[in-house]
C-alpha cells in the first residue's frame, strides 16, 4: 500500500457528461496552477488537482530527476503508483469517473508514466510538452485510449525526436494518439488551449 495523501483542490462538475480532469502542474507549480486552464479546456468538468510531493530546491514536482531531462526512474515508478492510489481514493471520495489527465511539462511526464504503468487509472490524456518518462517501459494496454500530445517545435527541454518517440510508444500500446508540433517553445500558447478544447469536445461527443 502506498501513501496516497496529496495536497489538492477539487472542484465539482458543472455539467454532467463532461469528463473529470486530473490537472498535473509543471515544476515549481502547485494545485492552483492549472485550474484556469482546465476551465478553459472543458468548462463543465470536475477538476482534481494535486500538488506534486517531491521538492526540488523547494519547487514541487511529481518525481525526482537527476538533471534536466534525466529522470530517477525508480522514483518515477514509485510516484506513479502513489498518484494512482490518490486518484482511486479521490474517485471514491468525490464520486467521479476515471479522469482525463491534463499535464504540463513535469505533470505531463508523470501522466505519460501513469499511462504506461497504470493505464486503467486514466480515461485519456492531454500531454503538454511531454517526454518519454521511462527508458524501459512495460508493455501497456492502452487500446482505444484517446491521447493528445502537444509539443513545441523550439522546445529547449524536449527534443523533437523525444516527443515523436513518446507518440510512437503510446500508439504502439494501442492508444488513439493525436500528436501536433506547434510553433512554440516549452511554454504554452493560445494554440495549446484551442487544440485541447477542440479535442476534448470531440472525445466528449464520442463518449456521449
Ligand atoms: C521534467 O523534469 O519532468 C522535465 O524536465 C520537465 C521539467 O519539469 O522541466
Amino acid at each position: 500500500m502506498t501513501e496516497s495523501t496529496f495536497i489538492h483542490r477539487f472542484e465539482p462538475a458543472i455539467s454532467a457528461g463532461s469528463p473529470p480532469l486530473l490537472l498535473l502542474h509543471g515544476t515549481g507549480g502547485d494545485e492552483n496552477d492549472l485550474l484556469g486552464l482546465g476551465k478553459m479546456i472543458s468548462p463543465g468538468s470536475a477538476l482534481l488537482s494535486p500538488r506534486g510531493r517531491v521538492l526540488e530546491h523547494g519547487m514541487p514536482r511529481f518525481f525526482r530527476r537527476l538533471a534536466e531531462g534525466i529522470f530517477d526512474e525508480d522514483d518515477v515508478r514509485r510516484r506513479a503508483l502513489e498518484l494512482d492510489d490518490f486518484v482511486s481514493g479521490a474517485r471514491t471520495q468525490y464520486g467521479i469517473a476515471a479522469p482525463v489527465a491534463v499535464g504540463f511539462s513535469n505533470g505531463a511526464n508523470i501522466a505519460a508514466a501513469l499511462l504506461l504503468l497504470q493505464p486503467e487509472v486514466l480515461a485519456g490524456a492531454i500531454l503538454l510538452r511531454a517526454m518519454v518518462p521511462l527508458s524501459d517501459p512495460p508493455t501497456a494496454d492502452l487500446a482505444g485510449k484517446p491521447i493528445l500530445l502537444l509539443s513545441g517545435q523550439t522546445d529547449p527541454i524536449v527534443p523533437p525526436g523525444n516527443s515523436a518517440k513518446l507518440a510512437a510508444l503510446l500508439a504502439q500500446a494501442g492508444a488513439s494518439v493525436t500528436h501536433r508540433v506547434l510553433p512554440a517553445g516549452h511554454q504554452l500558447s493560445q494554440a495549446d488551449v484551442t487544440l485541447a478544447r477542440d479535442w476534448i469536445g470531440k472525445v466528449d461527443a464520442k463518449a456521449a
